[in-house]
């Protein structure tokens, strides 16, 4: 039979915003996808969940080599928890395809209230960080101005 979901589906809201394009963007798909695995039939479940680890793998992958490649220095404990949180997710995959749904719509859950939590703390950090290193690029980059004679 396939269940409805009672749990509260997840919801894009601008709180979430940090104001750094490309974070923002993979962030709104991001939601997208988990509200879409709230809503998925039993059936549905694990093709849906699979589709937020993958995303999720591009996501934090993608967010670890801005950290490694700026030299943030809050960057080992922002990929530790990367880390942790896709091993579960990974987990929960593994439920999804032997049936055990409920486990996984709690996940689900409580996957989101992490996100709003991380996005809000270590990555809007994250966000600062990249926008002034883009800054301090362009100031870089920019042509001088010659100083009238
Ligand atoms: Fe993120
Ligand atoms: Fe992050």
């Amino acid at each position: 039979m396939n269940s409805v979901p009672t749990e509260t589906t997840v919801q894009w809201t601008d709180a979430l915003l940090l104001d750094y394009e490309p974070m923002d963007k993979v962030h709104r798909s991001f939601v997208d996808l988990l509200a879409r695995a709230q809503n998925a039939p039993d059936d549905e479940l694990a093709d849906c969940w699979s589709a937020v680890v993958d995303h999720t793998i591009r996501h934090f992958g993608r967010e670890d080599e801005w950290m490694r490649r700026t030299a943030f220095s809050a960057a080992d404990n922002h990929i530790i928890q990367h880390r942790v949180v896709l091993n579960v997710l990974r987990e929960g995959l593994a439920l999804a395809r032997t049936g055990q749904y409920a486990a996984v719509r709690e996940m689900a859950g409580e996957l989101a209230a992490w996100f709003a939590k991380h996005t809000q703390s270590l990555d809007a950090a994250l966000a600062l960080h990249m926008r002034r290193v883009q800054a301090d690029k362009a100031a870089a980059t920019a042509p001088v101005q010659r100083a009238r004679a």
